[in-house]
């Protein structure tokens, strides 16, 4: 066979179709219908609720690209899963289904890389060029979501036992938490750290601060915990005024996920709130890039995946916090203890604040 021309492999590299056929399988559930016994078109189709003209389509090519067998039987094409297809079944071993289907948490985060032209321009998510406004805000917000939230809160109760990723068992080994007694967990997701805090600090009580959907199912965990009556997620925004008069404030791996100009927003925030008593704990993440494609994926998903220590310093002096502690930094975290400069948060800085809370409606 002829080797390809340029035009060609360019061509078959910038390919949508295919990456877009694997996902609507996956998104349509296709595979664990033909695994349950629906193997032509017409019975995927209707199990799927789908138009079985362009499912019989979908299904060839999936069978040109390897991921199904076609044979005739009876008068009939009946499609059947090969070992490169069967990753897209639900109950697979190693299902991926979860991960390529357009309707989840990490599809809508996937697709945004069709705008990666807009990061590489601007700098910002490539999300920020799509229908939707931010990721987290969708994923959050979005009612759709909070389904696939509760079966992660789920998943997470689970490994309970497992240890703290990303280094975040510094925050609950490295700091001084002996005279502390309140902390909020800023964003705190779906508390495992707070969790790991407080039953690694019998004294401590905690409240963590999220968006609905993930705060809810917060929320639900603690409930069910061993930490029940010390543990408390509430809904809100660290662009918007957080509760008041808790010893500590910790921001764990939250300002990857801003620029600057927001970043100092959410500090600004926190020292609002921590008063002329109270400190942050700011407990960064670096993420590691391993070369071009990770550090494409990163900046479409994150402006600042990987601030330096000095980075942060900056952003904490604009926001009128002074370092008064350094704990390791290790490649992927850092931990630095913040106090309050006296004086009030700047007018910029809390006028920013209310236009983002604004922008977000
Ligand atoms: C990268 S996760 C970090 C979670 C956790 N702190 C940790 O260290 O594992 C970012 C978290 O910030 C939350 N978040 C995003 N925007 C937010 C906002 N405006 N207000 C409060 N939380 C927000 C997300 O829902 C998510 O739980």
């Amino acid at each position: 066979m002829a080797e390809p021309q340029p035009y060609e492999k360019l061509l078959s590299l910038a390919d949508l179709l295919t990456p877009a056929a694997i996902r609507a399988a996956a998104t349509l559930g296709l595979a664990d219908h033909i695994r349950a016994g629906a193997t032509t078109s017409a019975a995927v189709a209707e199990k799927a609720g789908t138009q079985p003209d362009v499912t019989d389509s979908l299904l060839r090519h999936l069978v040109d690209t390897g991921l199904l067998t076609s044979s005739a039987e009876d008068g009939d094409r009946h499609f059947a899963l090969t070992p490169l297809g069967e990753p897209l079944l639900s109950d697979h071993p190693t299902s991926l289904r979860q991960v390529l289907r357009n309707d989840s948490m990490i599809g809508r985060g996937t697709q945004a890389l069709l705008h990666l032209d807009h990061t590489v321009r601007t700098g910002e998510p490539a999300h920020a060029a799509g229908p939707g406004g931010g990721y987290w805000e969708t994923v959050n917000n979005d009612p759709a979501f909070a389904a696939e939230w509760a079966e992660q809160a789920r998943a997470v109760d689970a490994t309970q036992d497992q240890p703290l990723g990303w280094g975040a068992q510094h925050i609950v080994a490295d700091y001084d938490w002996s005279g502390v007694t309140s902390v909020v967990d800023v964003g705190g997701h779906l508390g495992a750290i707070l969790m790991g805090l407080l039953r690694a600090h019998p004294h401590l009580r905690g409240t963590l601060v999220d968006l609905r959907n993930v705060s809810e199912q917060a929320g639900a965990r603690f409930a069910r915990s061993d930490v029940a009556d010390r543990a408390t997620a509430v809904v809100g925004s660290f662009f918007d005024p957080l509760p008041k008069g808790s010893d500590v404030y910790l921001l764990s791996a939250i300002l990857a996920d801003w620029a600057d100009d927001d970043a100092v927003r959410i500090l600004a925030r926190c020292r609002e709130a921590a008063g002329t008593n109270g400190k942050v704990l700011l407990a960064d993440v670096a993420m590691p890039a391993h070369g071009p494609a990770t550090e494409l994926q990163y900046r479409s998903m994150m402006p600042a995946p990987s601030r330096s220590v000095a980075d942060l310093e900056r952003l904490c002096d604009r926001a009128g916090l002074d370092i008064t502690w350094r704990g390791p930094t290790t490649g992927l975290r850092s931990l630095l203890e913040l106090t309050p400069r006296p004086g009030p948060v700047t007018a910029g800085d809390a006028d920013a604040c209310r236009e983002r809370s604004g922008d977000r409606g």
